[in-house]
């Protein structure tokens, strides 16, 4: 199947087996998650899912929200009062343990309090982001305040790995968040997950992180032949 095939696949498997209507869920960004919120707001304009409260974790997910008419709250919101029952969101690496490097599309710090306020945090992937330990393929996106850029890329680079910041590409100079911030990708490697998270996440002028250790509760993996395989812990 083509990764588009794939993507559409496990995206509606995830909300078929877990979304029932009355719940308060979390929406993930990327390619893949996409295809979840698509499956929502198809199945709510049938009337198959009822009184969803929703958070999206990007403009772009908001969006997609909105072009299905479904209504969209903040954390905050007393709707959901800082609780959701589950979030279904993408990763660009999972590792044994189902712990993930997320940001590769920029959006981590919201995906990262978004998990943290979910119940049930579900995964949804291809084969290709499964790796045997994270870094593998992948940098860790670090979301940074940019006037910290210099001493924190000093930092990473003591800390064993090389620093980049990641630069836009239909603009002259780097990505910018939806903060405002600025997105350095961090390539090292055998490291473990918990304990870079935390260090990371020290650094002054460090935003968060894109190490998320010990979140996952379910995990969705499409393999190339259509076949999907569920895990929930
Ligand atoms: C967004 O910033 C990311 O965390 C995405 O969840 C991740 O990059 C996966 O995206 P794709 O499903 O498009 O690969």
């Amino acid at each position: 199947m083509k990764p588009e095939e794939l993507k559409k696949l496990i995206g509606y498997k995830a909300v078929d087996d877990l979304v029932v209507s009355g719940m308060k869920i979390g929406l993930g960004t990327g390619s893949t998650a996409i295809e979840s919120v698509r499956r929502v707001g198809e199945k709510s304009q049938r009337g198959e899912l009822k009184n969803l409260a929703i958070v999206a974790t990007s403009f772009e997910t908001k969006q997609e929200c909105q072009n299905y008419g479904l209504n969209v709250y903040t954390l905050g919101d007393p709707v959901i009062n800082g609780n959701l029952d589950l979030t279904i969101d993408g990763a660009d690496e999972v590792d044994p343990e189902w712990n993930l490097i997320k940001g590769g599309g920029g959006a981590l710090l919201i995906e990262k309090i978004v998990s943290y306020a979910s119940k049930r945090f579900c995964i949804i992937v291809d084969e290709s982001k499964i790796v045997a330990e994270l870094g593998e393929k992948r940098p860790v996106p670090i979301e940074v305040i940019p006037e910290a850029f210099v001493t924190v890329k000093g930092t990473l680079h003591a800390l064993g790995g090389r620093a980049e910041i990641r630069m836009a590409k239909m603009k002259a100079g780097p990505v910018n968040t939806e903060r405002g911030n600025i997105i350095v990708d961090l390539y090292i490697r055998g490291f473990r997950p918990e304990e870079l998270e935390k260090t990371l996440n020290q650094i002054p002028g460090v935003v968060e992180n894109g190490i998320f250790a010990g979140r996952t509760t379910d995990l969705y993996v499409a393999y190339g032949n259509g076949r999907i395989e569920s895990k929930s812990r």
